[in-house]
């Protein structure tokens, strides 16, 4: 693959932003006499490294109730070596969509010889294995994990914790194009390729999400990253007195974390969690609040946007939903003990203007499911390691 260099870093503490890289190419032969890394502002991911990074990473995929049409291209578009683990939130009453989804992965698995994980999140045993582990934060008053994308994640990062792997990233189940599903992850490999510390992020920013109105046109942004980017970079400015536009992806759902900082991370309930992990490190590494973790902020963290060639389509859903999204993502900005009084005005006028908050409203406090690293892993696997055969895609029931 040829991607742009790293070509301006912005640094906040010791978390390095990097302005977005587009992906130039997404294949860049075997010929080893290509441009020199950085030649040309350009440059040179081979391939072996690429699959050096697949065969270490896990793909998480969270669904609830999509097509199940979606569901097999998004597992046939990754990369054969990357283990995939499919948390469900699907329907399990008369018409089980969950099985189905089962059923779909295990014929993929067995025809391509490949294993993966599907697991319920309303599976009463990993509820049991969290509680164990004392992770109640994300248990809901039925005793069950609790609803939510976000809680989907973490489920997925205890079981990436479980198969030892060294990075996650996080894929969702809707997207239309199996090509761009391969893209992501060799451009998560791409990012993750580049990076100086163990402790690092990359964030995909889509080339163009189609839309489609009479005929079919290339849209760039959407309305609610737009607001969400302004708003972090409006946090950053706040402290530098720097204006920047440096973020581009604070809503980016598909995204990928070294398991080194995944353990580290506390994760906002539901649609918040892309924008409260930016928040979260700005007030864990930026060096104005106390520091969280020694080794981390000696390291640095890297933070890598980049911008694909494929375009993204999914499944839309509403403009009430994107009001949520958009109410739930500004609350972590508007909470967070780094926000100043500008930016919560900021995060207020933005909403009311959207109508997703009235005009004496305020943002609701955000839920944060800790940092996984904090849990007694152990006493997870403990639980978990009798229930492994069935939670594998090749189980036959
Ligand atoms: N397991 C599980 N549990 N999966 C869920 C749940 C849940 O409670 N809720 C949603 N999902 C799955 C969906 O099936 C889909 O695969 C993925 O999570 C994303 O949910 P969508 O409802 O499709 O989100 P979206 O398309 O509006 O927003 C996506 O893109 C945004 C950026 O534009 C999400 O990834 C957002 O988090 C992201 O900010």
């Amino acid at each position: 693959m040829f991607i742009e260099s790293p070509r301006y870093t912005e640094r906040f503490g010791a978390v390095r932003i990097n302005a977005v890289q587009r992906v130039v190419s997404l294949d860049s032969g075997f010929k080893s006499e290509l441009p020199a890394h950085g030649a040309m502002g350009v440059m040179k991911i081979d391939e072996d490294t690429i699959k050096s990074f697949e065969g270490r990473m896990v793909v998480v995929i969270p669904i609830k109730d999509e097509k199940l049409k979606l569901f097999e291209g998004v597992i046939s578009g990754v990369p054969h070596d990357c283990l995939v683990i499919v948390v469900s939130n699907s329907q399990t009453g008369k018409i089980n969509r969950f099985k189905m989804e089962k059923d779909a992965l295990n014929q993929i698995c067995r025809y391509t010889m490949r294993n993966a994980f599907i697991v319920h999140q309303k599976d009463p045993v990993i509820a049991e294995a969290v509680r164990q582990a004392g992770y109640d934060d994300i248990l809901g008053e039925d005793g069950l994990i609790r609803d939510g994308k976000s809680e989907a994640m973490v489920m997925g990062l205890l079981m990436a914790k479980v198969a030892r792997k060294e990075y996650v990233g996080f894929i969702d189940a809707d997207n239309y194009f199996p090509g761009a599903v391969l893209e992501y992850v060799r451009d998560f490999a791409a990012g993750f390729s580049l990076a100086r510390s163990p402790y690092s992020m990359v964030r995909i920013l889509w080339h163009y999400k189609p839309k489609i109105s009479g005929g079919i046109y290339f849209k760039k942004w959407g309305r609610v990253s737009e607001t969400t980017n302004k708003c972090l970079n409006d946090l950053i400015f706040s402290k530098t007195d720097f204006e920047t536009e440096v973020i581009r992806t604070g809503n980016a759902g598909e995204h990928a974390i070294s398991m080194k900082l995944a353990e580290l991370l506390p994760y906002a309930s539901g649609y918040a969690v892309e924008p409260g992990e930016l928040t979260f490190l700005f007030e864990s590494f930026g060096g104005i609040l106390p520091e969280i973790d020694h080794e981390a902020v000696e390291q640095g963290i890297d933070l890598f946007q980049i911008e694909t060639r494929n375009p993204h389509m999914h499944e839309e859903r509403g403009t009430q939903h994107l009001k949520d999204m958009l109410l739930s993502g500004l609350a972590t900005i508007y909470h967070s003990p780094l926000c100043e009084e500008s930016t919560k005005r900021l995060i207020l006028r933005e909403l009311v203007n959207q109508g997703a908050l009235s005009s004496r409203g305020k943002p609701p406090v955000p839920h944060f499911n800790a940092p996984i690293g904090k849990i007694d892993s152990s006493k997870f696997m403990n639980v978990i390691k009798e229930h492994l055969g069935v939670l594998y895609a090749l189980h036959e029931e």
